[in-house]
């Protein structure tokens, strides 16, 4: 039997690369910046599968132009890049690699927001700018953690992780909004589902963990950050299109709110000349949220799996659509 052909639309770590090739025949996209999507569309054209990151726009008109294609193996957890229903509806088997980078992702909303709360990118900038003449009583001053209120919005495997961690550290009391009740929140950590005007109104952290869809696309505009406390720092690891942010430098540049710490933007590139990047304020790291060695070998190991799973016909280790199953192409 041939074997199957896959496009790999970025260079993955070497498990995830060694176990594709082992059997398919892999085309891997060698430059760092991600394929056009008219490169792509050329690339997946006879493919049965692809492995595509969250900068790559698998939509309707790119699985018609792949007739052969049975699985898109999206090397992320989020998987708004991807046209799901579309897929299901051509039997396009969606997998993605939830769990493995939930620890690291938290680890970072915690960075975030330790970093944006204690000052740190106008201490830095001023330290190296020559603007630390003496020890100052009124300088660089931040917002304390503990016994602080922390408001979770989404509280699925990441935002447990990030209040677990502020709630067994730090002593923070935790809100969260969620589709339903978290037992599991509730009763580890004292938690509370609130709507989410309360958990604006009374966290002086707020931490974002919703997923990218039509309803939480634009969440975060001024009417929001309104309502939050002066001193309230805001973080968000999930997507950039939750956030409005013109919105949200105008809250920071005029003290709406204290401080933001972002991991992610929209668009992605934040281009240089973006205002959030002058407020000192603001903390932006490039989406580094997963970037550590276990992590991504993690997720490449099971992006690889969902890929190979995919393309003999079996179910996929994390399945999106298992509806897609009945239609699954031959
Ligand atoms: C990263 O943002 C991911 O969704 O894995």
């Amino acid at each position: 039997m041939a074997r199957p052909k896959v496009f790999v639309a970025r260079k993955l770590p070497a498990v995830a690369l060694d176990a594709i090739r082992a059997a398919c025949d892999a085309d891997v996209w060698p430059e760092q910046l991600p394929p056009s999507a008219d490169e792509l569309k050329r690339r997946v054209a006879d493919c049965d599968g692809l492995v595509s990151l969250l900068t790559d726009r698998v939509d309707a008109a790119l699985l018609d132009a792949a007739p052969k294609l049975k699985v898109v193996s999206n090397f992320a957890v989020g998987f708004n890049n991807v046209d799901v229903a579309a897929c299901t509806a051509r039997g396009v088997c969606v997998g993605n690699t939830p769990g493995v980078l939930t620890d690291a992702t938290a680890d970072i909303a915690v960075t975030l927001l330790l970093a944006a709360a204690r000052a740190i990118r106008s201490g830095i900038d001023d330290a190296r700018g020559g603007k630390w003449l003496t020890w100052e009583p009124l300088g660089w001053m931040g917002q304390d953690l503990a016994g602080r209120t922390l408001g979770i919005v989404g509280m699925g495997r990441i935002g447990y992780a990030t209040a677990k961690r502020l709630h067994h550290g730090w002593g923070m009391k935790v809100l969260y909004t969620a589709r339903g009740p978290k037992p599991d929140a509730d009763r580890d950590l004292g938690a509370t589902r609130v709507e989410l005007d309360e958990l604006l109104a009374r966290s002086d952290f707020v931490s974002v963990h919703a997923d990218l869809n039509p309803t939480t696309k634009g969440l975060f505009g001024a009417d929001k950050f309104g309502q939050m406390k002066p001193t309230a720092v805001f973080v968000n690891t999930s997507r950039g299109p939750l956030v409005d942010q013109t919105a949200l430098a105008a809250a920071l540049r005029d003290g709406t709110i204290f401080a933001a710490g972002l991991d992610v933007t929209d668009p992605e590139p934040l281009p240089t000349s973006h205002e959030l990047y002058a407020l000192p304020n603001c903390v932006i790291v490039p989406h580094i949220a997963s970037a550590t060695p276990d992590t991504r070998n993690a997720m490449a190991r099971l992006c690889a799996n969902n890929l190979l799973a995919g393309v003999k016909g079996e179910a996929l280790p994390n399945w999106v659509n298992p509806e897609a199953g009945d239609k699954r192409r031959a």
